[in-house]
C-alpha cells in the first residue's frame, strides 16, 4: 500500500511539478484536506485532471491544532487505510509544499504503523510564489532570512531584528503590529494575498493595505531597507 503526498502549489494550477501531475493522472484515489471554508487543494487540480473519474475522499483537519488531536489523526489514517487497501495506491494533495506548515505530517506516524508507505512530492510554497509575483529577491549573498508565523514573531520580535528578510505566515490579523515593527526598525513591507489564486492582490506599500482587505491566505515579507 502506498500513499503519494503531493504539494500542489499555492494556487496557480500550473505551479505543480510534472512528477506530481503524472502521479495524479494515474492514481484513481485522491484524499483532500478540508478544515477551513475552502477545499483549495482540490480546486487547484480540478483543471488538470478529470475529477469525475477519480474516487475523492475528504479528510477533515481542524484549523486549531490545540489540545491532543492524536485520536483524530489516527482516525484519518484509518480512513486512508480502508480506501487504500482496495486500490493499493492513493494520493493525498496539499496546498503549497507538504513539509511546510502543512498537516500531512501529523498522520505519517500512524500510516507507518499501518504499513502504508509514503512518498512525498514537493510543491512550490507560498512564499516562493509570492516573491516571484512581487518580483523581489528573498535573500542575496550573505543575507540571512527567517520564516515564521506572525503570532510567534510578535511575541518576541526583537529576536528577528538582525535578519535581512523576515517572512510572516498566518499574518492577516496582525497588520498594525507588523507595520509598527517595520517602521521602528527600518524594514520595507511586501504583502501577497491569495497569490496565484482568484482574488490575488499584491502590495508594496503598507499604507495602502487595510486589515479588512486581507484573509488567511496572506503572507508578509519584511526586507531590511538599504541605507
Ligand atoms: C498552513 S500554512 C500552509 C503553507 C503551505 N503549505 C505552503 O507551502 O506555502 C497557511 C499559510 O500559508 C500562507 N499561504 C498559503 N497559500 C497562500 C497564497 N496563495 N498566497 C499567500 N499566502 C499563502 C498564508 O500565510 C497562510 O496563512
Amino acid at each position: 500500500m502506498k500513499l503519494y503526498v503531493i504539494g500542489v502549489g499555492p494556487g496557480d494550477s500550473e505551479l505543480i511539478t510534472l512528477k506530481g501531475l503524472k502521479i495524479l493522472k494515474k492514481t484513481p484515489l485522491i484524499f483532500y484536506p478540508t478544515g477551513g471554508k475552502e477545499t483549495l487543494a482540490l480546486s487547484i487540480i480540478k483543471d488538470l485532471i478529470p475529477l469525475e473519474e477519480k474516487v475523492l475522499i475528504e479528510l477533515y483537519f481542524p484549523m486549531k491544532k490545540e489540545g491532543d488531536l492524536s485520536s483524530h489523526w489516527k482516525t484519518l489514517a484509518e480512513i486512508i487505510k480502508k480506501h487504500i487497501s482496495e486500490k493499493k495506491e492513493g494520493v493525498f494533495i496539499t496546498l503549497g509544499d507538504p513539509a511546510f506548515y502543512s498537516t500531512f505530517f501529523y498522520l505519517k506516524p500512524y500510516l507507518e504503523e499501518m504499513k502504508i508507505e509514503t512518498e512525498i512530492i514537493p510543491g512550490i510554497n507560498s512564499f516562493s510564489a509570492a516573491s516571484a509575483r512581487l518580483g523581489i529577491p528573498l535573500a542575496l549573498s550573505k543575507e540571512e532570512i527567517v520564516i515564521t508565523g506572525a503570532e510567534s514573531f510578535l511575541k518576541n520580535s526583537e529576536k528577528y531584528l538582525f535578519y535581512h528578510t523576515i517572512i510572516l505566515m498566518k499574518c492577516h490579523r496582525y497588520l498594525r503590529e507588523i507595520g509598527d515593527f517595520a517602521k521602528n526598525y527600518g524594514f520595507s513591507v511586501f504583502v501577497g494575498k491569495r497569490v496565484g489564486q482568484k482574488g490575488e492582490k499584491l502590495w508594496y506599500n503598507l499604507s495602502e493595505v487595510k486589515e479588512d482587505d486581507l484573509d488567511y491566505f496572506t503572507l508578509i515579507i519584511l526586507k531590511k531597507t538599504l541605507k
